[in-house]
């Protein structure tokens, strides 16, 4: 199992390449499922989550070509031979529940594992499944998989309310309601970027939609929808993360493609913390503005609040900030998984219940830590870059999940890191 050693090494400076995000990736690619003609995604990341969602659909049949060295996706559903998500596939990425949606629409029946728990909390799909209901699916819940079907094999329009807002779930009812018959519209819907980077492939194969970015979202089914080409939006957590490199090091890093409206109450943050985000015509240019950076308080919550997704890096700035900050996790229930694999390294902080309590210490100590999940495991590395000493990050499968090219991106900056193979 591969680990990462990095060895503190004062300022960083340089540009840094952002990536097309996952989590847009992931909800792109199922809805290849919602038509026979060919959707070409391109600014694909070239992540394991990738790969693991290509697995699940080729296993449904579609055909999934990785092109250009990964960056171009060619998926095409026109011979689906399966609509089973096997559990084998599902139980590695909780993403795989996409599929039931646009498999559901298009051909009246799916059968999907039920994802089951992760790391960061009990994470249920009670919402999607609801949401299906809603547009008149019958589910059977038996084997620990759903067993879905459309009553004469269409799905109807519905009025879905969202007790909360899930992005998952927006995104199975959006393209779930892009075949029904009728109109759909979602309410307390998920505003992030990867529901309008949605709604946006989906107009352009064909599907009437209105409202994303919003809380509502209006569908207008239509009988079939055709192929498109499309990019995949910037990865704003990959964002956010490489913009606390100065910030967490000293030095200016221009995060290349990166835009503020991606990550604007972040950015706020980071100002409010001393720590300077400017617009230019290549990317985001960070750096702090003076000195030490001061603590600030910070809550997760649904974009445009501040993304829950970001917690565990900030909270790496926050260890060596000068005060004490408190960062409330509003969305999951336990994520505060690296705050003891912090504490290793010399950080104080005091977590209860949703609630950490940091106070920041002149200088972390290197130490070798373990990676407990994907975002807890850069933050480690944000750390040890900032800490005195080595850091030995183990258990990266983490974070090859979602960052590529983590060594080659931070090196470029003048980061000491490297790929330990035990
Ligand atoms: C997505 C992102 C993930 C991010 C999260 C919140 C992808 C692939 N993953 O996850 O990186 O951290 O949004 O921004 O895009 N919930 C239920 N029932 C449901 C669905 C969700 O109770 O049916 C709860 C979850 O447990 C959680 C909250 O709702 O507490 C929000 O989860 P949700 O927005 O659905 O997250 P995901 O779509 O799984």
């Amino acid at each position: 199992m591969d680990s990462i050693l990095v060895k503190g090494n004062g300022a960083l400076s340089g540009a840094i390449p952002i990536a097309g995000a996952k989590n847009a990736c992931l909800t792109l690619m199922p809805a290849t499922l919602l038509s026979d003609e060919p959707l070409t995604l391109t600014n694909a990341p070239r992540l394991s989550d990738i790969a693991t969602m290509t697995q699940l659909l080729q296993s449904l049949g579609a055909e999934v070509a990785s092109l250009q060295d990964g960056l171009v996706l060619a998926l095409s559903s026109h011979s689906i031979t399966n609509q089973k998500a096997d559990y084998d596939i599902v139980r590695k990425m909780r993403a795989s529940i996409l599929v039931l949606g646009p498999m559901l629409a298009r051909y009246g029946h799916a059968v999907v594992s039920l994802p089951g728990g992760c790391a960061i909390g009990a994470r249920p799909v009670d919402l999607h499944l609801k949401a299906l209901e809603a547009m008149g699916a019958e589910l059977d819940l038996r084997d620990g998989y759903v067993h879905a079907k459309a009553p004469g094999g269409r799905l109807k329009g519905a009025v879905v309310e969202f007790p909360f807002v899930s992005v998952g779930a927006t995104e199975n009812a959006l393209m779930a309601a892009t075949l029904a018959k009728g109109t759909s519209v979602l309410k307390n819907a998920a505003r992030e970027p990867e529901i309008v980077d949605l709604a946006r492939c989906l107009r352009k194969m064909g599907a009437r939609i209105e409202g994303e970015g919003t809380g509502e979202i209006v569908i207008e089914g239509t009988d079939r929808l055709h192929g498109a080409t499309h990019p995949v939006v910037t990865d704003r957590i990959e964002l956010g993360t490489y913009m606390l490199v100065p910030a967490i090091c000293g030095g200016e890093v221009e995060c290349l493609g990166g835009t503020l409206d991606l990550v604007g109450a972040f950015a706020e943050k980071l100002d409010a913390a001393g720590v300077s985000v400017t617009q230019t015509n290549r990317g985001l240019k960070v750096a702090r503005k003076n000195g030490r950076v001061q603590a600030v308080n910070v809550t997760t919550e649904p974009f445009p609040g501040f993304p829950t997704d970001l917690q565990a890096q900030m909270m790496a700035l926050l260890c060596t900030a000068e005060g004490t900050s408190v960062l409330e996790e509003k969305i999951f229930e336990n994520r505060f998984m690296h705050a003891p694999e912090l504490m290793r390294m010399g950080a104080r902080i005091d977590v209860h219940g949703g609630t950490a309590t940091v106070t920041g210490v002149d200088r972390l100590k290197g130490a070798p830590v373990m990676a407990t999940d994907l975002r807890a495991s850069v933050s480690l590395i944000l750390a040890g870059l900032a800490a005195e000493g080595e850091t030995l990050v183990s258990r990266v499968y983490h974070l090859d999940r979602g960052y590529e090219r983590v060594e080659e991106k931070l090196r470029a900056c003048g980061a000491q890191i490297e790929r330990v193979s035990a």
